[in-house]
């Protein structure tokens, strides 16, 4: 059997820092407001770099560190609901910018869930044994799709990109796996609606471009729907949350770290946050963790330690691995 192992992480974020003070003269807030509602400080907002260009620049530090040559990757994964074009597609420019030229490569649309599901996927591109090398990618510039006059969604999100090198190994790491979407609360979370043809009936309206969320319903489906399945990943592996190091969650609101390290009945440390640093980068926010988690020693990719990465977000789509990393 050929298994996948997580074997390098990285990530790269813009240099410029917003601060909730920097928004509050521009908008009718406050670094309380977003402070106690969030945990959010500061987030990172890209001045001229676009997505593929984060990617490219996370793909590039994975092959370094793992002293690869752009030709030795079989496929490239981009998650990304703020891709630089439809088409062509980010993964595809980051390919191209690297050159990876042996590599195929797509984007995954699957919001804050997608870098879990673009994961689970990859696993199985490598279980085929058809592919041994591969970069999974989360990478959003989402300040390129807020509306800056709504501060009920401005003051949330921020730039960034991170990702993993995944190689074929001959143990066992990705131990469990569940993919949800249920698309008949799609309207809950939604933006960058396709443009509408000469021909169409339905009426243009360019505010469905921007992110509209009704942010009390997401946070409830996170508490709720996302709880209840991490605990189900967890009774169906037969894997006890004492077993689990750390729970490595999309960062999205610091409140709902606590509340579910709550419902789930573990230690609030296991759930490591830097949102406070980062708001929510939707695709790349367990990436940037993850990659920072292994920067300052707490996660060491030796195989002995166990995370539980957990996605959630529009769609909607929620997405859990368990992985020996
Ligand atoms: N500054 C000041 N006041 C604000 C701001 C702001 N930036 N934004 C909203 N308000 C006001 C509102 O107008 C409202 O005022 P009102 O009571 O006079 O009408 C008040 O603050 C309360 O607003 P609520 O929306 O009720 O605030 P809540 O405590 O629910 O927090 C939040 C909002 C932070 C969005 C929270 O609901 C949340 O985090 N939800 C989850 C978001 C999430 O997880 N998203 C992930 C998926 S996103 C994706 O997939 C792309």
């Amino acid at each position: 059997m050929v298994y996948t192992k997580i074997s390098q992480v990285a990530h790269y974020v813009p240099k410029q820092v917003v601060t909730n003070n920097d928004l509050s003269q521009i908008m009718d807030t406050s670094d309380d407001w977003i402070a106690s509602r969030t945990g959010i400080r500061e987030r990172r907002i890209s001045y001229d770099e676009n997505t593929s260009d984060l990617a490219s620049q996370v793909a590039q530090k994975l092959l370094d560190k793992a002293n690869l040559t752009p030709e030795d990757l079989d496929f490239i994964i981009v998650a990304t609901i703020t891709p630089d074009s439809m088409m062509p597609s980010t993964a595809a420019l980051v390919q191209g910018k690297i050159g990876a030229t042996q590599a195929f490569a797509f984007d995954m649309t699957a919001a804050c869930s997608g870098f879990v599901f673009a994961l689970a996927t990859a696993d199985k591109f490598i279980q085929s044994g058809l592919y041994k090398k591969g970069i999974v990618i989360g990478a959003e510039v989402f300040s390129k799709s807020l509306d800056w006059n709504d501060r009920s969604t401005a003051v949330l999100f921020g730039d960034g990109a991170g990702g993993v090198l995944l190689e074929a190994s001959d143990d066992c790491r990705f131990l469990a796996e569940s993919l949800n979407t249920d698309g008949s609360r799609g309207g809950l979370v939604s933006g960058q609606k396709g443009l509408m043809s000469p021909f169409s009936r339905q009426e243009d309206d360019l505010s469905t471009q921007y992110i509209k969320m009704d942010g009390r319903a997401i946070f409830d489906f996170a508490i709720r729907d996302v709880s209840k399945s991490i605990l189900m990943t967890l009774s169906q592996s037969g894997i006890a949350h004492e077993q689990i190091d750390y729970f490595l969650l999309h960062q999205a609101n610091i409140r709902i770290l606590d509340k579910m390290a709550k419902k789930i009945g573990v230690p609030r440390e296991k759930f490591p946050a830097n949102l406070m640093s980062y708001g929510n980068t939707s695709a790349a926010s367990i990436p940037i963790l993850l990659s920072e988690l292994v920067e300052d020693g707490t996660i060491r990719l030796e195989g002995c330690q166990t995370v539980l990465l957990s996605g959630f977000g529009g769609g909607l789509t929620w997405g859990n691995l368990i992985v020996k990393i």
